[in-house]
């Protein structure tokens, strides 16, 4: 029987790669002046991953301590939202679901739309709920953005993975219903099977963007959503910093809402802390938005808050959600400023380095240096098999 329960956020945890480069460093190498980064973009440093780290390593880091508070029991299904998949078939799920060690009573799927899919996830995972009350369902969104070598996007790359367990009577955000959502065939940001980068047309793309933030609120609207100005803030989907501002710009000139310029940065700058250093992390980027807000000084309880969730070719959602009193203390907040403060700073050349020794695909036998500061590592290449393995219990910045 469907619950009259709200259904949300229970746990919110995130991680991020271990190793960070600095636009100021990037902009010696680049020749773009610091300035159009830190204030044309809003970008002042990108996570990048270590040579063992990826899209599972980082869940399993995201996910590891939501496992160790309230355990297993419940969990009935886990949701891998990416789009930076390491396998044609396999969910990256089941490897987090083997480091976790979690039970086999579980259904594990990954899912992708772009940027969106960890959004249709945790709705996904809401239904789930509301169907069957007691179960909790495991979100995972993780990725690692990156971009051609000396193309304008790759001042926008990032990685990091967000971890979010949905139960019913969560402590964090009651998700609320109605949903705006839009779809539209467009051709701003794609990445072919055989492509390790994004291929993307950066104007169309916030063009693109902008257009989905209208077409989502008008159908928001359209079925009795909230008026806009009954929601406290937007936590919006942050390829750069800077596009959240103009997006809730546009939002609120769409509903016909007028906000002067410092009232619509009071608005936005709670949201983008951790991606202003962290980079975009696609499907993981407006739940460190969400992240950061909690995590922030605004007192929040009972607030009203907007979610715009946007992923490129291109489908969008716009819904709200309740914040719980008493939320602050769920958080992770220290935990979340320890793992952005234990990056290892890198300079442009090792970046480069980096980005040229790309996993071998001859399936031979192949090590892994041990490089991340993270509980698991991708120790190596097998038989065109990934091997894993956890370095030592979570706990440390649980
Ligand atoms: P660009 O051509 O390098 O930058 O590309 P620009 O010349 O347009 O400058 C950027 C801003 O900096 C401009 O501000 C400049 O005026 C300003 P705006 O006019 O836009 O307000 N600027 C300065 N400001 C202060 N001091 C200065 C200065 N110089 C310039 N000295 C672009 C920028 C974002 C297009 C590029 O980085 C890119 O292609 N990024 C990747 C695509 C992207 O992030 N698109 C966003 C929407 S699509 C999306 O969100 C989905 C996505 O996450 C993927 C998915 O869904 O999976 C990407």
């Amino acid at each position: 029987m469907p619950t009259d329960r709200a259904v949300g956020i229970h746990d919110l945890s995130f991680r991020t790669g271990s190793l960070v480069l600095t636009h100021a460093e990037l902009s010696k190498h680049t020749g773009a002046s610091v300035a159009k980064y830190h204030k044309g973009i809003g970008q002042q440093a990108m996570s990048l991953p270590a040579a063992d780290e990826d899209i599972v390593t980082m869940a399993a880091d995201a996910a590891a301590p939501v496992i160790e508070r309230h355990g297993t029991d419940r969990i009935r299904t886990l949701l891998f939202a990416t789009e930076t998949s390491i396998d044609q078939s396999k969910a990256a799920g089941v490897y987090v679901h083997s480091l976790l060690g979690l039970p086999s009573h579980i259904r594990v799927v990954e899912l992708k739309q772009a940027c969106y899919g960890a959004t249709a996830a945790l709705q996904f995972a809401a239904a789930l709920v509301q169907r069957e009350p007691e179960q909790q369902v495991l979100v995972l969104a993780s990725d690692v953005a990156r971009y051609d070598l000396d193309s304008p996007g790759e001042a926008t790359q990032g990685a990091a993975a967000a971890a979010m367990l949905v139960s019913a009577d969560p402590s964090l955000v009651e998700i609320n219903t109605p949903s705006g959502l839009y779809t539209h065939d467009v051709m701003d940001f794609w990445r072919p099977n055989y492509r390790d980068t994004a291929l993307v047309d950066g104007k169309k793309s916030m063009v693109a963007y902008l257009a989905a933030v209208d077409g989502a609120r008008r159908d928001y609207q359209a079925r009795e959503g909230l008026p806009i100005e009954k929601i406290r803030t937007v936590c919006y989907h942050q390829p750069f910093t800077r596009m959240a501002f103009k997006a809730h710009r546009h939002l609120l000139d769409g509903a016909g809402v007028e906000a002067d310029t410092a009232a619509i940065d009071d608005a936005i700058a709670p949201t983008t802390r951790y991606n202003e250093i962290i980079g975009n992390s696609y499907t993981a980027s407006l739940y460190l938005a969400l992240a950061a807000l909690l995590d922030g000084d605004d007192e929040l309880d009972a607030a009203t808050l907007g979610f715009f969730s946007y992923g490129s070719g291109s489908v969008a959602e716009f819904f709200t959600g309740r914040v719980v009193p008493g939320y602050r203390a769920r958080l992770r907040t220290s935990a979340h400023l320890k793992a952005i403060s234990r990056r290892r700073p890198i300079d442009y050349n090792t970046y480069r380095r980096l980005r040229t020794h790309p996993l071998p695909d001859d399936g031979a036998q192949h090590r892994l240096p041990h490089q991340t500061s993270g509980s698991f590592r991708l120790s190596g290449i097998e038989d065109h098999q990934r091997v894993y393995e956890t370095v030592h219990a979570s706990a440390d910045i649980a």
